[in-house]
């Protein structure tokens, strides 16, 4: 990179965010803010119980049900699934119920306290049928709850050979069992949509969502009408996690199924409780790993059975489970490796996409199982880890050859100087031998994670990216990528002014309408930056190109000389407009077959430290400091990707020390605020974020993906911190004082 560019730099700057102004002024409208004229409420009516047939329904007394709307699955127009990956999960149950949270009626009236009081007021009578609620239940096929073993999906992964390696004499054989629990996305802003929908303009909604253009798919499907009568509007949007890439397809085809009927707009709005208990959470998971190491230290095989919960219907299960697959083995060498992945139903609310994609829950399981290896070589964590550590030009589990300059051993170093870990390993060790109630450790993990849809997911999705400029010179990203708290706007802009050379202040990005956008994919897997990112950057420099081969813009200009091409050639040719489709980097190759190949085009790689405190009496574990380091390539924004990082290690704080759902007969008994306890600021440590930089040369400006890698490593990192604080190696997550209690006992003198 040239010194000069560097200088005129907008990427790498902390500019202002786009809609930064808007939120803190209050002028931001999210949906709830939307009123239509006409507008009634939603409320739906669900199962009451986990599995059963539906035998009645009755419309009980108290209630002028002539004033409501009310909607069963004989409404639907269409076909009775929301549309995703299978058509398997109905919008309204008719005569099977396979989750105790499952929609059956809909109802609609002016008056919302009406419409709650009626939705009590609705009597299902359901027989009951044998649930099931455990991994291992469904897995031992106790009963079969759907398709024909109760298996969403299943992926081999099979590197080398693993059953040569078990007989050989020059190896030690180490197994471990790993669990991880549900977790809740705990957006601010619940899910809600506002639908318009009749015969003559089709469906329109408004909604809080991460992916229009998945809305729009179902509902085409749902009301069986042409795509062009559809229409998905995003509203500002309070936080997503993954909690709103598939249920806002579930709710805005109720709030639009309600309209279709009533002829009036409908809103539903989602309250905290139903929210939690009825929408998508983080898969719960099962690991089991055997591991073989030689006398040095050296993997020498890894067989991996990784089993997920995916609830009643497949949703996106098999996506998450494909991440959790390939992340299963880390960014460590092993020459043979098997992973036996499988998704599995059971009778809770469908599982779902959240922050990380399954990867969470497999790098979980095999930090442990490394820490656990590494003392059975009676080696230190680090020092296994170093003689492990995937290099250039080696493969991972599913033999994509490492092409990126990768320095895991350099990450980790950098991570312990700025943590103080060795200092403190050896000082908390030996006062820990001593009388004191509060016992400390200093714990890390190591992983990586890949960035944009896996294997061949985005050579299937095909993303286009807009630019438009007006003839004022102002430029118009046109995406369906959504800006959901996490900085999609502002680095948006950012990449198209620095391909420009242009002010950020000249950059817009467009709401995205499916009517006026084009589909760049869904705002998922840490793919808005470095895959729709990239087609910003080439969409903005097709404008400069389209101004340049008209001759009205010279190869060196200023923004004055912009403006004046812009209007010169919108007053000859009308729109100025640039779109760009994604064109696979060179050498990515997958076999979706086999699950072998280029699992993603680039991967960021991050050691994080945690150090944690025990107290004996109160079981209290706590977060005492943390320091995440990461190689992202090149940072485009540097609050916004170190906020990304806090408040993915903020997530992982909970998802290891606190957040725990409680399960009764597959429903969440604890969907509250309350008592589904997550970190508050006092919670969470200082967190020290530090970037070491490699461009990435086919991101934009250098960059690559950083959503989802904050949320892989604090929960391995803060176990193993836990670990030498306690002498006890828990495997599961959440780990709550309770386990704690159990597993030490009563320390109280
Ligand atoms: Mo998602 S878990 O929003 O990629």
């Amino acid at each position: 990179m040239s010194e000069a560019r560097q200088q005129s730099s907008i990427v790498g700057r902390p500019v202002p965010r786009k809609e930064g102004r808007a939120k803190v002024t209050g002028a931001a409208r999210y949906v709830d803010d939307l009123t239509l004229p006409g507008m009634i409420y939603g409320a739906t009516v669900r199962s009451t119980v986990a599995r059963g047939r539906i035998k009645n329904i009755t419309f009980g007394e108290g209630v002028p049900w002539d004033e409501l709307t009310v909607v069963t699955a004989r409404d639907i127009p269409g076909a009775n699934a929301v549309a995703l990956i299978l058509l398997d999960q109905p919008y309204l149950a008719s005569e099977f119920v396979n989750h105790p949270e499952e929609p059956i009626v809909l109802l609609a009236h002016p008056d919302k306290h009406l419409v709650e009081r009626a939705r009590r007021a609705v009597l299902v009578e359901i027989e009951p049928l044998p649930p099931v609620f455990t991994i291992e239940e469904s897995a031992a096929k106790k009963e079969i709850v759907w398709g024909e073993d109760n298996t969403f999906k299943s992926y081999l992964v099979e590197k080398g050979n693993v059953d040569e390696v078990w007989s050989r004499d020059d190896v030690l054989i180490v197994e471990g069992e790993y669990r991880t629990g549900a977790q809740e996305q705990l957006y601010i802003e619940t899910n809600g949509v506002v639908a318009v929908a009749n015969a003559d303009e089709g469906v329109t909604v408004w909604g809080s969502m991460q992916c229009p253009y998945y809305v729009h798919k179902a509902l085409i499907k749902l009301f069986d009408l042409p795509e062009e009568k559809i229409r998905v509007i995003q509203t500002e949007t309070g936080g997503g996690f993954g909690g709103k890439e598939e249920y806002p397809s579930m709710i805005a085809g109720h709030a639009a199924l309600l309209a279709w009927k009533s002829g009036q707009p409908v809103k539903i709005i989602y309250d905290r409780a139903e929210d939690m208990a009825a929408t998508t959470k983080r898969h719960p998971s099962l690991t089991r790993h055997r591991t073989a190491v030689t006398r040095d230290g050296k993997l020498a095989a890894q067989e991996i059975e990784f089993t997920v919960d995916g609830g009643a219907y497949a949703t996106l299960s098999a996506v998450v489970l494909s991440r959790g697959t390939i992340h299963a083995a880390g960014p460590y060498y092993c020459p043979n490796v098997r992973i036996n992945a499988r998704a599995v139903a059971t009778n809770a609310p469908p599982h779902g996409a959240f922050r990380g994609f399954g990867a969470p829950q497999s790098i979980f399981a095999l930090e442990r199982q490394m820490d656990k290896v590494a003392r059975a070589l009676d080696l230190s964590a680090e020092e296994f880890r170093r003689r492990n550590f995937i290099r250039e030009g080696e493969t991972t589990a599913t033999e994509q050859i490492i092409r990126e300059k990768v320095d895991m051993a350099g990450l980790l170093a950098r991570a312990f100087e700025l943590s103080g870990y060795e200092e403190k390993r050896g000082r908390f060790a030996r006062e820990n031998a001593g009388r004191g109630k509060v016992k400390r450790g200093i714990g890390f993990a190591t992983f990586m994670h890949g960035a944009g849809f896996t294997g061949s997911g985005e050579v299937f999705l095909q993303s286009i990216v807009g630019c438009e400029a007006s003839s004022d010179g102002r430029v118009h990203i046109l995406a369906a990528s959504t800006e959901i708290g996490q900085g999609t706007n502002t680095i948006f802009a950012q990449i198209a002014a620095e391909a420009l050379k242009l002010d950020y202040d000249m950059v817009e990005v467009s709401r995205p309408d499916t009517a006026s956008v084009p589909n760049s994919g869904p705002t998922v897997a840490s793919r808005t930056c470095m895959i729709v990112g990239k087609l910003v950057e080439s969409a903005a420099l097709g404008l400069r190109q389209t101004l340049q081969g008209a001759g009205l813009l010279a190869e060196v200009y200023t923004a004055d000389e912009w403006r004046e091409a812009c209007r010169r050639h919108t007053e000859r040719h009308g729109a100025l407009k640039s779109f760009s489709q994604y064109k696979a980097p060179p050498d990515v190759v997958w076999d979706d077959g086999k699950y072998r190949g280029d699992a993603y085009g680039a991967f960021a790689w991050a050691v994080y430290v945690a150090e944690v405190s025990v107290d004996l009496v109160t079981y209290d574990a706590r977060v005492e400091d943390f320091v995440a380091v990461q190689e992202v390539g090149r940072v485009i924004h540097p609050v916004l990707a170190a906020g990304q990082i806090e408040g993915g290690v903020a997530q992982g704080v909970g998802y290891a020390l606190y957040e725990r759902v409680a399960w009764r007969e597959g429903r969440m008994a604890n969907s509250q605020m309350t008592n589904y306890i997550m970190p508050t600021a006092l919670d969470v440590p200082p967190i020290r974020v530090h970037f070491e930089e490699t461009p990435y040369p086919y991101g934009p400006a250098g960059a690559k993906g950083i959503g989802e890698l904050p949320m892989d490593g604090p929960a391995p990192a803060i176990l193993s911190a836990v670990e030498q604080a306690t002498g006890v190696a828990f495997t599961h997550i959440p780990l709550m004082p309770e386990d704690l209690m159990k597993e030490l006992g009563d320390a109280r003198d």
